[in-house]
């Protein structure tokens, strides 16, 4: 079994006064350990919904989810809160490092709340992606294109088998996108599966596979 996520008729609604807003409609996906799958798909059509439910910070929804293996149905809340501290790295649309941290210690914050093995898998990974000239810094010393970058590293630091970035290069020149791709496809040889959202079509042709998001459903483009 390497599906580490397998979705089937996936709906969400949204309440908006007295109406409901179907953004995703009996929708189904799965990702494999090690690929690298990209979404794109207009503004409003549910990208970011979608990456909410998977990343366990939505549970109002209905259809069957399963997450390594495991029904959501049938874990509780603290079985789901220990699995995403584990097992998913979450880099969000607007993300933001804690401004009175350095890079490095904002890195190693989601170990802390496992109990940490100390600051060497940060400083590791900050190596490894050519980064640990910023570790001492702080996120106001660093440029948009970096701290999308220190961002990422705090999503992989507890070694996730799910990668999911919302919009990862949003803003970034031709140039840092580039790299946050690379970084991205890195991660995905270390084994991730890798989910993420774009509205940059050229940086989506660079996963495995393409998907976008129309009618409430994701449908394959590459
Ligand atoms: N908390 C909420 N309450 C009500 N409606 C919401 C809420 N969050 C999102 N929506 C609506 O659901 C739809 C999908 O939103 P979502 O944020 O998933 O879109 P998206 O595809 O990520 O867009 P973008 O590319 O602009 O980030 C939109 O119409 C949005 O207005
Ligand atoms: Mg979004």
């Amino acid at each position: 079994m390497d599906k580490i996520v397998e979705i089937s008729g996936l709906s969400k609604a949204y309440t908006q006064g007295h109406e409901q807003i179907l953004v995703l409609e009996e929708l189904s996906f799965a990702i494999s350990k090690g690929e690298f799958v990209s979404i794109v798909g207009p503004s409003g059509s549910g990208k970011s919904t979608f990456l909410n439910i998977i990343g366990l910070l939505d549970d109002t929804y209905s259809g069957e989810i399963k997450l390594f293996g495991r029904r959501l149905e049938d874990m509780d809340e603290y079985e789901k809160a220990v699995l995403r501290l584990k097992n998913i790295g979450f880099v969000f649309q607007f993300d933001s490092l804690l401004p009175e941290f350095t890079v490095l210690e904002n890195i190693e914050m989601p170990a802390r709340l496992l109990g940490s093995d100390g600051p060497g898998r940060g400083l590791e990974l900050l190596k490894r992606f050519d980064l640990e000239i910023i570790a001492h810094k702080f996120p106001m010393e660093i440029s948009g294109g970096e701290k999308q970058r220190a961002a990422m590293l705090r999503a992989l630091r507890n070694r996730p088998a799910l990668l999911i970035a919302d919009e990862p290069t949003g803003n970034l020149d031709r140039h840092t996108s580039g790299v946050i791709l690379d970084d991205l496809r890195r991660a995905a040889e270390l084994g991730a599966g890798v989910l993420m959202v774009t509205h940059n079509e050229e940086a989506a042709r660079r996963a495995d596979r393409m998907l976008r998001m129309a009618g409430g459903r994701l449908e394959a483009v590459k």
